[in-house]
Parts: C-alpha cells; structure tokens; sequence
C-alpha cells in the first residue's frame, strides 16, 4: 500500500464538516496532492478558504453521479476516501434523492475507482447503519437494522464496497463514525446536528430542544480525532476488505448533553424544551473502539468537556460576526425547508 505521504488523494464531500478536516489532516500529512469533489449541496467553500493558496489543494464542484465529474477529479488519483452524502434528517423528507445519491451514487464511485485502478478507497459510512444498539459497545459484528432510509443507503454503500473487495479484489475499507462535532459542524436547516444547534440557540438565549424524553445516548468524538483516525485508514495495513467502527466507547443522553451545554456557556437557567420524539431517532448508539485500536493503533485525544469547550468558543466568534445565525436553526428540521 502507497503511503499517504507523496499520494494522490480524491475527497468526496470534502467541503463539507469531516470532509474539510480530513483534507487539512492529509495535507499536514504530507499528501502530493488532494482534490475535493463537492456539490456544495451542504458543504461550503469557507470551509477550505484557508487552503487557497495551497498548490498541492483543488476543489471541482461537481455531483458524484455526473461521469464527467468523477472523471475529472479521479484522473490519477491513488487513494479516494468517500464522504459525500445527504444526510439523514433529509432522508425522512427526500428518502428517494437521499437513496441516489447516498447508495447509487456510491457504487457509481466504486466503479469509476475500479476502471481507474485506484489503490485504496475509503468508504466513510456511519453508525446509523446498525439501529439501536441490541448490545454495548457496539463491534463490528453488531446486526445492521437501520432504522432510517439514510442508514439504508449507507449500508446499501458499505455493501457494495465490501462486494468489490469480494468480486474485484478492489482494496476498500468501510469505516463507521459514530457521532462527530467540533467547529464548521452543521447548525443549519436539515443538516443541524444536536451539538451545534444546541450550542447556537444557548448562545442566543434561547432553550435547547429536545426530541422525546431526552434519554437517547449517542457517542460523540471530536472531528480532529475522527479526522485522524480516516487518514490512517488511507494506507493502514491488513485492513483492506474489513469493516471498522470509529467510536470513543463513551455514551452521552441527549439531557446530559444540554446540561453539559448550559454549564459551559455560562446559561444553566435555560434547561431543555421537550417536543415529540423524532422519527427513526435511534435510541442508544455506543461504538466499540477496540478493533479500530488494535489495526491503526487510534485512540481519540480530545475530551467531550475540552472540545465542548472549543466548540462554544468557536460559536461565540461566528455569532458575533452573524447574529443571524440563530434564523437558520430550524426546531422541527426533519421536515421539508421552512416547515417548522
Ligand atoms: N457528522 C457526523 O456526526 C457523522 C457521523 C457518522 C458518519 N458521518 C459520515 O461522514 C461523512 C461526512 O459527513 P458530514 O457530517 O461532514 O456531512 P456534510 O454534509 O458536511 O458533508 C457531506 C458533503 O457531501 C456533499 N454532497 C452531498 N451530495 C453530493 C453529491 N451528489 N455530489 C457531491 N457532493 C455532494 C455536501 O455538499 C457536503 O459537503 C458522510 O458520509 C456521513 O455519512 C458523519
């Protein structure tokens, strides 16, 4: 296997949150070159501003179902890493576009890798592939029960690379993120996650909200760390074919979290506003990290309470400069745009 170092690298996606960071994480790596292909659906160029500049960096955008895109930024790459999709709130209201381009869209990726004779292709996947968890931690043998048709894209992806592992002999690696946040994570419309929305609405003095009785779990890791932890993933040995969790082994309920929130930006008078439960909103999710250690040697470095930390400081900053920001946090935001 090529190293990362000196290699060619294609990041669908990679204008988006994770995306963004992986590009900054193999850039600092060394990488010769790293082209991001993105249709801006959810990613930004701010989030790769900083890299302008960079000769080793570029950014086509385009739609990985577009051949002449794929072919564009695939020419010569080594490694290709696999992040683009749409993500699951938008899966309960555009279940057939969330398909397309998270399950079709993928093997249509594979395939072109495959003509091309790309080294290695990381396919991104996530931990809603599995449902609630059955049993804690969760391994990589846990059953796949997606309880959302994003988790069924996502798994329809991860099948297809395990298949051209199989079939083809392509060298691919699945690997899950469980939850991710940390700065130019999504606070905005469908794509919103708890953290940042939670964080933003504080910070404007409004109550976090919370979806059903606020006992759900969900294992959060800071996005340096799941950063990392995929770069390895680029040209780790003995892990092609397999299938990898990327969990801290820690849970979290979504009411410690808004305490936790609270706590840190200095509001513990605003406690949570529970609305009903969310469609498919899994009940617990907390992955075993140990198989991931055990073939790359990744253990996640930065604390919940520290990237917390930083994550608020970060939104402060972004608010001060727009006030705004509070107008795009939608409550109900699994609904279609402007529903609330
Ligand atoms: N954020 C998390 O907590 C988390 C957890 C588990 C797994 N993941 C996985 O990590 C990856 C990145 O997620 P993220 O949170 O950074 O989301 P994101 O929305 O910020 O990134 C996805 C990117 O894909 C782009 N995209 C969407 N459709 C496209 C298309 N048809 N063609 C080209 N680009 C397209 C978007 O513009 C966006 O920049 C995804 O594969 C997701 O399943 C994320």
């Amino acid at each position: 296997m090529t190293s990362i170092s000196g290699s060619r690298i294609l990041v669908t996606g990679g204008a988006g949150f994770i995306g963004s960071h992986l590009v900054d994480t193999l850039l600092a790596r060394g990488a010769a070159e790293v082209r991001v292909l993105d249709n801006l659906t959810n990613g930004t160029e701010d989030n790769l501003a900083h890299l302008h500049g960079d000769a080793r960096f570029s950014l086509t955008v385009g739609d990985i179902r577009s051949a002449d895109a794929r072919a564009a930024a695939m020419n010569g790459a080594e490694v290709v890493y696999h992040l683009a999709c749409l993500g699951v709130r938008h899966s309960l209201h555009d279940p057939f576009e969330n398909h397309r381009v998270n399950a079709e869209g993928s093997l249509q990726m594979l395939e072109e890798a495959r003509e091309r004779g790309v080294g290695r292709f990381v396919y991104v996947s996530t931990s809603e592939v599995f449902g609630t968890a059955q049993y804690a931690p969760m391994d990589e043998r846990h059953p796949t029960w997606p309880e959302t048709v994003y988790g069924g894209g996502k798994l329809a992806g991860e099948a297809y690379a395990r298949a051209y592992f199989r079939t083809y002999g392509m060298d691919t690696v699945v690997v899950r993120p469980f939850n991710t946040y940390g700065p130019r994570s999504h606070f905005e419309g469908d794509s919103g996650e708890i953290l940042p929305r939670t964080i933003v609405r504080m910070l404007s003095g409004q109550r976090p909200v919370i979806y059903g009785d606020g006992e759900q779990t969900r294992d959060f890791m800071h996005v340096s760390d799941t950063a990392t932890a995929l770069a390895l993933f680029g040209d780790a040995d003995g892990v092609s074919g397999e299938t990898f969790n990327l969990g801290s082994g820690t849970e979290i309920s979504m009411n410690e979290l808004c305490t936790v929130v609270a706590d840190t930006v200095g509001r513990p008078e605003l406690t949570a506003e529970h609305l009903e439960a969310r469609p498919g909103d899994v009940r617990r999710l907390i992955g075993d990290p140990s198989h991931t250690h055990e073939l790359t040697g990744f253990a996640p470095r930065v604390g919940f309470a520290e990237g917390i930390t930083e994550l608020t400081r970060w939104f402060r900053a972004r608010q001060r400069e727009s006030p705004e920001m509070i107008d795009r946090v939608e409550v109900r935001n699994w609904l279609p745009a402007g529903v609330n």
